[in-house]
C-alpha cells in the first residue's frame, strides 16, 4: 500500500442534519488505510463574482489550496431539482477559476449523489460529469455510486446504520483508493 493520500471531500448541503454530511463523515471513517479523507463543508464560501478575481478573498483562496495540496476530491451531492445544489456549483465555480488553472486540475474525482428518494440524486451526478471534464483530472468511471433511500440510513448521532450503504460505501472506497494511488503514481 502507498499514501495515505489526501482527499478532500467536498459535501454539497448547507444543511446540519443534510444525508450528505452524514454520508461523508460515515465515507471518512470506512475508508482504507491508504485514504485520509477530509470533510469539507461549504458554509463559510462566498458567491463567485467575476469582478473580484483578480483580487480573490481570502475564502475562494483558502478552498484552492485545499484541492491543490489533496491527492483526489470526492464530490457528494444531494440532488435539488435534478441538478446540484447551488452552494456546489458555487465551489466548482470558484475552484475552476483563474481560467486554466482549476485547482482540481490532475485530481482524480469520485462523484456520490445520494437522495431519500428511489432514484439516488443520479441526475445530479450525471450533470457533474458534465461540469467536471474540462476542469479536473480523471472522474473514476466504475463503479457508479447513487445512493437512493438514504432517509433511514443514520441514528439520532449521525452514525450509519444501514449495513447495505456501508457495504456499498466500502466497496466504493476500495475502488477509488485503487484510482487514486494509480493517478498518483
Ligand atoms: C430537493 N430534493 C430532491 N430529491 C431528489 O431526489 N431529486 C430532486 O430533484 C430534488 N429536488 C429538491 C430541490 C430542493 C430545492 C430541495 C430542498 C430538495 C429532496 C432532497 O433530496 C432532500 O431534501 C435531501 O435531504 C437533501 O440533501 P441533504 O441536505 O440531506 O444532504
Amino acid at each position: 500500500m502507498l499514501g495515505p493520500y489526501s482527499i478532500v471531500a467536498l459535501v454539497g448541503s448547507l444543511r446540519k442534519e443534510s444525508f450528505t454530511l452524514k454520508i461523508a463523515n460515515a465515507m471518512a471513517k470506512l475508508a482504507p488505510a491508504s485514504l485520509s479523507v477530509a470533510v469539507t463543508t461549504l458554509h463559510d464560501l462566498s458567491f463567485f463574482n467575476q469582478d473580484i478575481e483578480a483580487n480573490p478573498p481570502a475564502d475562494w483562496l483558502r478552498l484552492r489550496e485545499k484541492l491543490q495540496h489533496s491527492n483526489g476530491v470526492l464530490i457528494l451531492t444531494p440532488e435539488y431539482n435534478r441538478s446540484i445544489p447551488g452552494v456546489l456549483k458555487n465551489a466548482i465555480d470558484i475552484a475552476s477559476r483563474p481560467y486554466g488553472k482549476s485547482s482540481f486540475l490532475g485530481k482524480p474525482i469520485g462523484i456520490v449523489s445520494n437522495s431519500p428518494g428511489p432514484l439516488g440524486g443520479v441526475s445530479a451526478a450525471k450533470h457533474l460529469q458534465t461540469i467536471m471534464p474540462g476542469i479536473s483530472g480523471p472522474i473514476m468511471g466504475q463503479p457508479e455510486i447513487y445512493l437512493n433511500g438514504v432517509g433511514d440510513a443514520f441514528d439520532d448521532q449521525g452514525e450509519l446504520t444501514k449495513d447495505s450503504l456501508k457495504v456499498v460505501l466500502q466497496q466504493y472506497l476500495e475502488a477509488f483508493a485503487a484510482f487514486v494511488e494509480k493517478q498518483n503514481r
